[in-house]
């Protein structure tokens, strides 16, 4: 494919762009003393921090491919329009809970925003507490009920700032419209909605689930509840969304009084649906963190993980039950709970029967990850059959579908 942006791939290039747009001045009075390191992550885009005396940015660049696959996998890099998109309204709702945003520029789908490396992304963070409680070493104290209240107060504000019920029909619409976002949520179908339930290539699994997987792809019930969740991923516009909300998109860390500081970053799935769908893929990342923590010998930890699920869904309720301003069914926090825990059931069977799985999970020793793989698999199956929680308990049975420790 022909690429006709230039992207951005090393040092030179970034502090060139960063002079271009004329932001260097902020991190040195002479370019020459930027320096810059590439903190690419994840699947999608190029992300590099550049640093000079005065200051520092982060820099992420959309190329108009998947960044891990490579131009032979194009996908539209207009998604860093969506993710700009959010962040402005973010801005305005959660100004403490998001980075703040430098510069857009959506001819070279290049961001400039806070550099966030003072704080640690959670996902990192959940793996490193259980591989320093197993080798006996001090574990960081994250307050989990505090991440849930910051990402539930996110998801409150806004959603409610972009519901019907606030913005009147027609606004919606426009809202609706302009936020469409159709690769990515393409995307979304086929690596959480589609491949994970039926035999396809990019899917793989612990042996231990061997017998479970073998049954996923003809349980009938599993299918009529991923075939539910599809329809509201496509039909329910409710509200903005964030549209990746799992754990490697929090960081946390401490501002400099010592108090607990939590960002959401990394919105670019943005679009308008279902409500449920953020607090759906939060809460199961959480919970597959919790069994991760408990297959592991740490019930404490495991205990202290799930605190963030409820007390975000509490902070999300607050926020719309303490504005005066909007009228709703009384059934909608019911809609948006079981919307929630039924995308957090194919949230987590993607991530341990589908492509791309949950480093909590991978990074278990081996004696501990068959019975996390298995509590995670019938937790999954639970949420998505049912749309109600599941106790996080590990299960001794390694065949069962109705493991009893993991249905109420
Ligand atoms: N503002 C920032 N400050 C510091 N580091 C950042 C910032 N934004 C991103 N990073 C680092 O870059 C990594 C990738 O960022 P991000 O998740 O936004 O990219 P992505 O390509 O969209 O990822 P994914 O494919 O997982 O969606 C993060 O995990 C983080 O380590
Ligand atoms: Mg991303």
């Amino acid at each position: 494919m022909t690429v006709d942006y230039a992207l951005l791939t090393n040092r030179d290039e970034v502090v060139g762009y960063l002079s271009l747009v004329g932001l260097v001045d902020s991190l040195a009075s002479d370019a020459a003393d930027v320096t810059v390191r590439e903190v690419t992550a994840g699947n999608m885009n190029r992300v590099f921090i550049a640093a000079g005396p005065l200051g520092s940015v982060a820099v992420k660049q959309a190329p108009p491919f998947v960044q891990a696959a490579g131009p032979e996998w194009p996908i539209d890099p207009a998604r860093i329009g969506a993710e700009a998109r959010a962040y402005e309204l973010l801005g305005r709702l959660v100004p403490d809970a998001v980075p703040s945003i430098v510069h857009v520029d959506l001819d070279r789908f290049v961001m400039v925003m806070e550099d966030l490396s003072a704080l640690e992304v959670l996902r990192d963070e959940l793996v490193r507490q259980v591989q320093d409680a197993t080798a006996g070493r001090a574990v960081s104290y994250i307050d989990f009920g505090g991440v849930g209240d910051v990402v539930g107060r996110f998801v409150g504000e806004l959603s409610l700032a972009t519901s019907v019920q606030l913005l009147g029909t027609a606004a919606h619409e426009a809202l609706v419209a302009d936020s469409a976002n159709a690769e990515l949520c393409q995307l979304t179908t086929e690596v959480v909605l589609d491949e994970p339930f039926r035999a396809h290539e990019h899917n793989w699994w612990h042996p231990s689930l061997d017998e479970r997987v073998a049954g996923l792809y003809k349980d009938a019930e599993v299918q009529a509840g991923v075939a539910l969740v599809r329809e509201r991923f496509e039909n329910a516009a409710e509200a903005l969304l964030h549209g990746d909300l799992h754990s490697g998109s929090v960081m946390i860390g401490s501002t400099p009084d010592k108090t607990q500081k939590v960002t959401v970053f990394d919105p670019e799935f943005s679009f308008v649906g279902p409500i449920g769908l953020d607090l759906g893929l939060f809460w199961s990342n959480l919970a597959i963190a919790s069994i991760a923590a408990r297959a592991a010998g740490h019930d404490g930890l495991a205990a202290a993980r799930e605190d963030a699920i409820e007390a975000s869904w509490q902070a999300f309720v607050e926020v719309w039950d303490e504005n005066d301003s909007v009228t709703f069914d009384d059934d909608f926090f019911e809609s948006v709970r079981t919307d929630a825990w039924r995308f957090a059931g194919v949230e987590a069977m993607r991530r341990v029967a589908g492509w791309s799985h949950a480093a909590d999970l991978e990074s278990l020793p081996s004696d501990a990850a068959p019975a996390a793989q298995r509590a995670v698999f019938d937790a999954a199956r639970h949420w998505i059959v049912a749309g109600t929680a599941a106790p996080l308990t590990l299960t001794d049975d390694p065949t069962s579908h109705d493991n009893p420790g993991a249905t109420p």
